[in-house]
């Protein structure tokens, strides 16, 4: 078993990118395994995590990699060669790729690409050690397409104002047929408490859970103009520290959980008395 896989989804500008990054460069702190899924065919979880096409962002994953099956698609290859041929090491050991994205006008439909993260994730569950984190793109085709399908979670980023919402609630309503085991709301760009309590309200009234906040704050934009991530430009900041007690909330045991050694079978070693 992969340790979880977590898919990041909302509406476009809600703050995906921002969070991903931030908590695969926390968590890989943390000494959890890292992989980064950029999921969006229009990519730049590169640069958030600290990658710059510079110092060398990964090539897209071929579509070539996909063995179409009956449960849906798989690797042609295992998960370990996947990532030595196609993963580039971010900062703090958090390693991405990259899904397809269109070179050239009049390039087509993205089905194959879709495929290629959809097969990704599928095989990450036989792997034992890695947390996973796909950041998505703004259109629900995620969840039509069954790219997320193989997520453990899907954490939906809404800020306080309700066309996000709804779309946070449309992607949740979808996500209710298919077999992700949690589905959560993550409120962003809180100004206030008022902010919150809209969140909070719509998410009851909903019955949806509402597992974090994260506030509004300038350093974030700062950090984007400076083209820098979030991590490293506040690492203080309230925007790290709220992102921090996320990563808390969304991890079985909570974010510190690296290092307990696993059996075979991928559970944690009890106490030796
Ligand atoms: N908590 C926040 N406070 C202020 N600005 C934020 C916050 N989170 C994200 N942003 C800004 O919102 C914009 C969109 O963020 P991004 O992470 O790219 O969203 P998405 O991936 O959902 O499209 C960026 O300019 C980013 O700096
Ligand atoms: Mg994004």
């Amino acid at each position: 078993m992969s340790r979880i896989k977590i898919a990041i989804a909302g509406k476009g500008g809600a703050g995906k990118t921002t969070i991903c990054a931030t908590l695969a460069r926390l968590l890989a702190r943390a000494g959890h395994e890292v992989v980064a899924i950029d999921g969006d065919s229009n990519p730049n979880l590169g640069p958030a995590l600290g990658v710059t096409a510079g110092e060398g962002l990964p090539g897209f994953l071929p579509t070539s990699l996909v063995a179409r099956r009956f449960e849906g698609p798989r690797l042609t290859e295992s998960v370990d060669v996947v990532l030595d041929r196609f993963a580039t090491v971010a900062p703090d050991g958090v390693r991405l790729v990259r899904m397809g994205a269109p070179e050239h006008a009049d390039d087509g439909c993205l089905c194959s690409a879709h495929a290629t993260v959809s097969a990704l994730m599928a095989d990450l569950d036989t792997e034992g050690r890695y947390v996973t984190l796909l950041d998505l793109e703004a259109s629900p085709e995620h969840l039509s397409r069954g790219t997320a399908r193989n997520a453990d979670v899907l954490l939906l980023v809404a800020e306080p104002y309700f066309r996000s919402l709804e779309a946070a609630r449309l992607q949740a309503s979808l996500a209710a047929e298919t077999a992700i085991g949690r589905v959560a709301v993550v409120a962003n760009k809180c100004r206030s408490a008022n902010d919150h309590d809209a969140i909070a309200e719509f998410c009851d009234r909903h019955r949806l859970e509402l597992v974090g906040r994260i506030p509004f704050s300038e350093s974030v934009l700062d950090a984007d103009a400076a083209g820098r991530p979030l991590v490293e430009f506040d690492g203080d900041g309230a925007v790290v520290a709220a992102v921090a007690e996320l990563a808390d909330r969304l991890l079985p045991g909570g974010a510190a959980g690296a290092a307990e050694p696993e059996t075979a079978a991928g559970e944690p070693i009890g106490e030796v008395v």
